[in-house]
């Protein structure tokens, strides 16, 4: 070792502050030698002259990146860990399609610290062998990680033997056309099930409608923990909770399954392997979840609560102008507590994903026909935390009708288009919002979601550049208006990191 020991621990701090990635003592000759990679990168003379620089860098977004792309590991294959596929293709997903059959039709998957892919295209497969109407339903498989050129790989799905070191005998003819003696590229049909981006679970970024990472039904994130430490665990453990829905569930390699930070979850360990179920909340946890941040649309219930039918009545026409006007309502009557107290109820019913009490208590006082805005947002949250787009739909078209003003019954009405895969609707309702408030920051965010929808990555910079030239106006800690509590930095933080790996990805494209 040459390096100074001090300057090596305190590389390893800033690591761990940026990536959670743990370089313990133990480890400090690895580190070294990947700082000369990280040197290399950088065009500096020596690995000493790279921790000089990550320890005097002011641009965190780029540095995560640099640090990203040498200091991960990136070791996986398809169907890697039998037992855990053998358990979600023969028990986990038939009953949540059995559940969603008859309902819903809708199934949301993180693959989170996805590598080069194989894990979330091995989960579309087995969705791909289990559902032969697949057409019918909507899936989402998001897989994200850290390291932009894992993700760049992973999207042109193309992989070489060593990504099928133990294979089911089926896979390649399947699901793969052949290139060459070595080569096998994915077939459209399973890489168009499966949207990857560049995401830091090391960030306060998720659970948020601004990436999808919201109101997940199975969230596998194996073989990460295990790089990281105890306390970046927990956090990170913490935030999975809240993107799980109700009765969603979590999944580690074994190692990683006997961490000690499972507590606020259901354990179940059945054919050598170890599931964890996150359960509705008590009412007593009420308090708790609903101050945490990014619970708003993190929470859901697909499974378990059953949805009540979207009553038909008419809400009481209100003009744009009288819509916050009308916040806080006025009480219906006497005896029921004011309206304001109702929906600060159904609200945190909402949050613990009790959705049928919370619709309940919207409905029993009439907190629909107030047409106020924070209760049209509960029932659009409500209806597509439940997976209920139809419902969710019907509300924010009202609300646009109604409204036609207010750009953020627009926005809601194109999240609620994304969630349902129309990324023609939710474009012309976010340039409506646009039109109606041109620094709706929230609204240039989704814009370039649906961009990135579409592949098209130089207009999903040009958005997310946007809404980063608002945010840099705001004050650091101010709260983004519809973004489940993302600070102002925080977002910026976070576009701007994004940014910056897809104009690298784009220049290598060319
Ligand atoms: C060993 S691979 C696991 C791949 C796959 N989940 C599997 O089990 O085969 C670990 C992955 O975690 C990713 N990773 C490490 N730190 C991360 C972070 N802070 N945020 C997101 N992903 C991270 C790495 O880039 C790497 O792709």
């Amino acid at each position: 070792m040459t390096m100074p020991r001090t300057v090596l621990r305190n590389v390893a701090r800033v690591i761990d502050t940026h990536l959670g990635l743990d370089y313990a003592p133990a480890r400090e000759r690895d580190l070294e030698l990947r700082l000369e990679r990280v040197a290399n990168d950088m065009h500096l003379a020596s690995a000493a002259a790279a921790a000089e620089a990550i320890l005097t860098s002011h641009d965190c977004s780029e540095l995560i990146t640099t640090l990203a792309r040498h200091l991960t590991v990136g070791e996986t294959y398809f169907f890697r860990d039998q037992a855990c596929f053998d358990r979600l293709g023969s028990e986990i997903l038939p009953a949540l399609i059995r559940t969603r059959r008859n309902r819903t039709r809708t199934i949301r998957i993180w693959s989170a610290g996805c590598c080069t892919g194989e894990e979330a295209y091995s989960v579309a497969i087995l969705l791909d062998r289990l559902l032969p109407d697949k057409t019918n339903w909507e899936i989402a498989i998001l897989a994200t990680d850290v390291n932009p050129t894992f993700i760049d790989k992973a999207s042109t799905g193309r992989y070489t033997d060593w990504s099928f070191r133990s294979p089911p005998p089926w896979l390649r003819d399947r699901y793969f056309n052949k290139e060459d003696d070595h080569t096998y590229q994915i077939r459209d049909s399973i890489k168009n099930m499966v949207h990857f981006d560049t995401l830091n679970l090391v960030s306060d970024s998720y659970p948020s409608t601004l990436n999808g990472t919201q109101s997940m039904d199975i969230i596998l994130c194996r073989n990460v923990l295990m790089y990281f430490s105890l306390e970046k665990v927990r956090q990170i453990v913490t935030r999975f909770h809240l993107a799980l829905s109700n009765n969603g569930i979590f999944v580690a390699s074994p190692t990683e399954s006997s961490m000690p930070v499972f507590g606020d979850f259901l354990i179940s360990t059945r054919q050598q392997t170890t599931f964890f179920t996150r359960e509705p909340c008590s009412p007593v946890e009420d308090e708790a979840v609903a101050r945490s941040p990014c619970v708003s649309v993190g929470d859901n219930s697909r499974i378990s609560n059953p949805t009540v039918p979207l009553p038909r009545a008419s809400v009481n026409a209100t003009t744009a102008s009288d819509w916050s006007a009308r916040e806080p309502d006025a009480p219906h009557d006497a005896r029921a507590p004011i309206p304001s107290e109702a929906i600060d109820r159904a609200t945190r019913d909402c949050d613990c994903g009790r959705y049928a009490e919370a619709l309940q208590t919207i409905f029993t006082h009439k907190l629909h026909e107030t047409g106020c805005k924070s209760t049209i947002r509960l029932l659009v949250r409500i209806y597509t935390n439940q997976g209920n787009l139809d419902d969710a739909a019907v509300w924010t078209q009202r609300a646009v009708e109604q409204h036609k003003l207010d750009p953020v019954v627009h926005y809601l009405q194109a999240v609620v288009m994304i969630e349902s895969g129309d990324c023609v609707g939710a474009e012309t309702a976010l340039k409506r919002a646009l039109f109606l408030d041109a620094e709706f920051i929230a609204a240039h965010v989704a814009m370039g979601r649906v961009a990135l929808a579409r592949n098209m990555r130089t207009e999903a910079r040009r958005h997310y550049r946007n809404a980063v030239s608002i945010l840099e106006k705001l004050p650091d800690d101010d709260i983004v208006p519809e973004t489940d509590d993302l600070t102002a930095a925080g977002l910026a933080q976070t576009l701007r990191w994004s940014t910056s790996n897809r104009e690298k990805s784009t220049v290598c494209e060319r």
